[in-house]
């Protein structure tokens, strides 16, 4: 069998079940893909977390993992910023092989050359608490609904009527999900910066929080 015979694509997505793999609180899961979305690279907590073997990653779309309790909104907002070149964070629910998920913070870096083309996007994961998985549930629950009713048009309309209505932008929330739920369960490992005020942080301290928050150097 060549290797494109075995490529995976999203029709080999398991049924999920209700069960979450669990994380080391400090691991760090990345994948690489070309500018089209195809993973080029893959550490290994990834794979091991992924339940795939590399061989089956290498060469597939990350939507072989997309599970679906993740709306489809949340990835044309990822997508629209990354190929502006701007980084993004979302909060994804993935599906492993065997049908169970695990919830990460996702940091997705763009990568371009000198004349700013894109060479390649690079996601960095990290494992959240439940508390933030609760958060962030409701709202990803009352999307999907909404595209399983009346598409991705409408639950695009509804997440920026409800961003315009919060005054706030996906990233922010995200990243007030990540530090009110650090202060409270204090379970993410952050060190002293748990204990300051994240809208009075300032942008360099803020990048600096989540480089640490995802190991980056
Ligand atoms: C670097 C990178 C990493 C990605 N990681 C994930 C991931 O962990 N889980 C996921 O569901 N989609 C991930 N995506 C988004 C997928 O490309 C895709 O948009 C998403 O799975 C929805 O696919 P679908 O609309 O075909 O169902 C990633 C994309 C890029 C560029």
């Amino acid at each position: 069998m060549t290797n494109s015979d075995k490529r995976l694509t999203k029709k080999d997505r398991p049924t999920p079940i209700n069960k979450e793999i669990i994380i080391d609180n400090e691991a760090v899961l990345i994948s690489v893909t070309d500018p089209k979305g195809i993973i080029t690279e893959v550490n290994d907590v990834f794979v091991q977390t992924a339940g795939y073997s590399e061989q089956e990653l290498i060469g597939a779309a990350h939507n072989v993992i997309r599970h679906p309790d993740m709306p489809k909104v949340l990835f044309k907002i990822v997508w629209e910023h990354i190929k502006d070149r701007e980084n993004v964070m979302a909060l994804v629910k993935n599906l492993a092989k065997d049908g169970r998920y695990y919830w990460i913070l996702t940091d997705f870096v763009t990568k371009v050359d000198a004349d700013r083309n894109i060479i390649s996007y690079t996601a960095y994961r990290r494992p959240v608490c439940k508390e933030v998985q609760e958060a962030i549930s409701p709202l990803y629950k009352v999307l999907c609904a909404i595209e399983e009713l009346d598409g991705m048009e409408a639950s695009e309309k509804f997440l920026m009527d409800y961003f315009d209505r919060k005054k706030i932008t996906y990233d922010e929330m995200v990243e007030d999900i990540i530090i009110m739920h650090c202060k409270k369960a204090a379970a993410l490992g952050f060190g002293n910066q748990q204990n300051e005020d994240f809208k009075t942080m300032t942008e360099e301290k803020k990048q600096s929080f989540f480089k640490k928050f995802f190991g980056i150097k």
